[in-house]
């Protein structure tokens, strides 16, 4: 048994301010955010800050990073890595837009 890629359409773009964050679920998975940059790129990441679980979407968004309002760890938003404290990072989504609409890869068994 493997895997395989399988893309969910999570979102119309229009439905995300720039720097904003919106809860998405990916198939099953609904611990999802897809944030849109205040430059207007859109990236997916996991919702719950590895700290202590704080709602990231609910975070400030400054360039690529999401900075959880609790603590105020950093998340670089194409890495997942923390950028102002060791040892947390948050996982990170494919994505892609097109023609407005906004679809996240999840790695499921095939
Ligand atoms: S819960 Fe996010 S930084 Fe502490």
């Amino acid at each position: 048994m493997g895997i395989k890629k399988v893309w969910y359409r999570v979102a119309d773009a229009a439905d995300i301010a720039p720097g904003a964050g919106l809860k998405v679920k990916v198939g099953t998975d609904d611990d999802c955010a897809v944030f849109r940059t205040v430059s207007g790129e859109f990236y997916a990441a996991g919702i719950l800050c590895p700290h202590q679980n704080e709602l990231l979407d609910r975070g400030r968004l400054e360039e690529c990073e999401v900075i959880c309002r609790r603590h105020h760890l950093r998340f670089d938003l194409r890495s997942g890595n923390c950028t102002n404290a060791c040892g947390y990072s948050l996982r990170t989504f494919e994505l892609r837009e097109e023609f407005g609409e906004i679809f996240v890869a999840r790695w499921e068994d095939e």
